[in-house]
């Protein structure tokens, strides 16, 4: 399994290099900022989307480009998160934010172009039929606009420490982390053509695991190991863990994870390999 993992993270990391080439000096400086934040991830969202397309037997060539885009959207999100006027985070993996070596106005730059660019993998795949093409780039499309991403990122922003709840931090959760884990799952499923109960599996258990993997975030963050994640403390800032409490958000952690495995039951033993993975993936945080 690990090896597979790794295996998946280095072509990942090896096609983003290749997707981030430039050629025009003018405008090397954008491309480095975009690439600065593109490198270096654990890629767990092309790893789900690729562990997903292998439950509906998609041929490998044809998971590539789109998991480089899952990434891609990824690293967008990170530097517009991370930027003053959102979380105002000066550590992001370890290393100085995006906007902290390149300036506010380049990181926005470059976070607008990697989501251009992750489209454009997409569109350009030469393994992909039209029709995969559009449903891809449609699946992706709603992870970062106002049913993902923005909407999440808006409430968070807007809220901040004042009337937040357990469900306003799930929608939170569910608009800024989930949605990207969905979009992957939910990509990797229609490519492997799923019928509508299929497919409504794969969207509650990624779905789930994106709520998950965000309490394991936080509960990273709050036991002071924050070298494993890279993030500095944001003391001001509420998050479910923050809310809830350590122990009650372990327990809405075992939530998510038991509701994520019941949802790939009727996939029998075809989803060991996804089961595995998510065990993996939250076991960090216990
Ligand atoms: C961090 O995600 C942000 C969250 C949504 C919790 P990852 O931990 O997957 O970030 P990288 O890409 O591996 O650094």
């Amino acid at each position: 399994m690990q090896q597979r993992l790794l295996q998946i993270k280095n072509m990942v990391d090896q096609e983003i290099d290749n997707a981030l080439k430039n050629e025009n000096p003018l405008i090397d400086a954008l491309y480095k900022s975009a690439l600065y934040s593109a490198a270096g991830g654990k890629r767990v969202r092309a790893q789900l989307h690729y562990l997903v397309g292998a439950l509906f037997n998609v041929p490998e060539n044809k998971m590539l480009k789109s998991a480089c885009a899952i990434e891609l959207i990824h690293a967008a999100s990170l530097i517009m998160d991370d930027l003053p006027y959102m979380k105002d985070s000066q550590l992001r993996r370890g290393k100085p934010a995006n906007h902290v070596v390149f300036g506010q106005d380049v990181a926005l730059l470059a976070s607008i172009g990697l989501i251009s660019k992750a489209l454009e993998q997409v569109l350009a795949d030469d393994g992909l039929s039209e029709a995969e093409k559009n449903k891809t780039v449609a699946t992706l499309s709603a992870s970062f606009g106002f049913e993902g991403l923005a909407a999440g990122q808006f409430v968070d922003l807007k809220l901040k420490h004042k009337n937040v709840d357990v469900e306003i931090l799930k929608f939170i959760n569910h608009k800024k982390t989930a949605a990207l884990f969905l979009a992957g799952a939910k990509a990797a499923a229609l490519l492997g053509g799923a019928d509508a109960e299929k497919l409504k599996a794969v969207e509650e258990f990624s779905t789930n695991i994106g709520f998950a993997f965000q309490i394991v975030n936080e509960l990273l963050e709050s036991g002071g190991r924050d070298s494993l994640v890279g993030k500095e403390g944001e003391q001001e800032k509420m998050n479910f863990v923050k809310l809830v409490g350590e122990d009650k958000a372990r327990e809405y952690l075992k939530t998510f994870h038991s509701a994520a495995r019941k949802s790939l039951t009727a996939f029998g033993t075809a989803a060991d390999e996804l089961n595995l993975f998510v065990d993996y993936l939250i076991e960090r945080a216990l």
